[in-house]
């Protein structure tokens, strides 16, 4: 009888036993299964290092090293309104447009914009061409990272403005007209600071402004990015049609050492606010606007567009390249 209920007692271990052997099983199973269903994650995606574009070695070519620039292009972009420039001093002369037409050329291959004219979308929209039937550019060319131009741009031909300084002969009667009214209207030492630049010029201008900014301990990404919101990158600058003036008064330059937005203060400024676009001038990166533009406020640079499109666009309130949007226009870039 006792063997007989040892024999039972070591039956129902036994089950026990078993039983906890199948949950076991049971658990690593569902274990395995589940570990099994979950995921790999996925690699995380491949950034290109975005040092490697400052560097420009893949999407924007190679730099100009600061060697290539002759020093008789030194500084005529120094501009220091929301620019982390603006406590510092530029020991360098304003621009003169004997360096401006690029006499003195950076060498390399520093392509800012892609060398293929971009590819708009055109459906539905008044298309026109970048170039007139004479091949000049056309006045109402927005240029800027859609718009750009390639290195093998001519402009039309230039004419002499102020000293040196050259425009785009359309432009320039208009822009000698409106420097001389404000002279004797305001008794005003304004003058010309900067007008065409060629390619290589905005290059060399460009480039000096991330060497600036990298001395100062920028990275080069942080430099190429703050750059471009003080210099046109090269490729989409309105100096380079030029369409473009900057304007300037020595006595303001000599204070600030660069160009500065307390050129907002002066007489000169109201004067071009209110009178700039019946010379054919709009204001191309106003203070309300720079989130749109991309550009630091510049109260000095004006774009020449012909009176009666200066007109329109002012009474806008919008940006070139906003009303030409509204008015349903796209510019097709053919690369001359
Ligand atoms: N500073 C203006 C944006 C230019 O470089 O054209
Ligand atoms: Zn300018």
């Amino acid at each position: 009888m006792a063997q007989h209920a040892h024999a039972k007692k070591l039956n129902y271990r036994n089950i026990i036993l078993a039983g906890i052997i199948v949950v076991l099983i049971i658990v690593l199973v569902v274990l395995i299964v589940s570990s099994l269903g979950k995921k790999t994650p996925e690699p995380a995606p491949t950034v290109p290092d975005a040092s490697s574009v400052a560097d420009g070695s893949s999407v924007y070519g190679s730099e100009v090293s600061s060697e290539e620039i002759s020093s008789s292009e030194e500084s005529s972009e120094e501009s220091s309104s929301s620019a982390p420039s603006s406590s510092e001093s530029s020991s360098s002369k304003p621009e003169s447009s004997s360096s401006s037409g690029g006499t003195t050329t950076p060498t390399g291959n520093y392509a800012a914009m892609p060398e293929t004219p971009y590819n708009y979308d055109t459906t539905g929209k008044t298309v026109r061409n970048a170039f007139d039937a004479n091949g000049e550019i056309d006045l109402l060319f927005p240029i800027n990272s859609t718009y750009y131009i390639t290195r093998n741009f001519k402009a039309a031909k230039l004419e002499t403005v102020d000293g040196d300084y050259k425009m785009d002969y359309r432009a320039a009667p208009h822009c000698r007209d409106m420097l001389a009214a404000m002279r004797s209207e305001l008794n005003s030492k304004i003058r010309a600071f900067s007008t065409y630049r060629s390619y290589s010029y905005q290059e060399g201008n460009f480039q000096r402004k991330v060497n600036k900014l990298m001395n100062k301990g920028y990275s080069k990404t942080d430099a190429y990015n703050t750059a471009a919101t003080i210099v046109a990158i090269p490729g989409t600058s309105e100096h380079q049609l030029g369409l473009a003036i900057d304007v300037y008064i020595d006595s303001l330059y000599n204070k600030y050492g660069e160009l500065n937005e307390h050129f907002e203060e002066t007489d000169e400024y109201k004067w071009l606010q209110e009178h700039a676009w019946e010379y054919g001038f709009i204001l191309s990166y106003p203070k309300d606007k720079i989130k749109d533009t991309g550009i630091i406020y510049e109260p000095w640079h004006y774009r020449y567009v012909g009176v009666e499109n200066a007109k329109t666009i002012r009474d806008s309130g919008m940006l070139l390249v906003q009303w030409l949007e509204s008015q349903n226009i796209v510019y097709v870039y053919n690369g001359n």
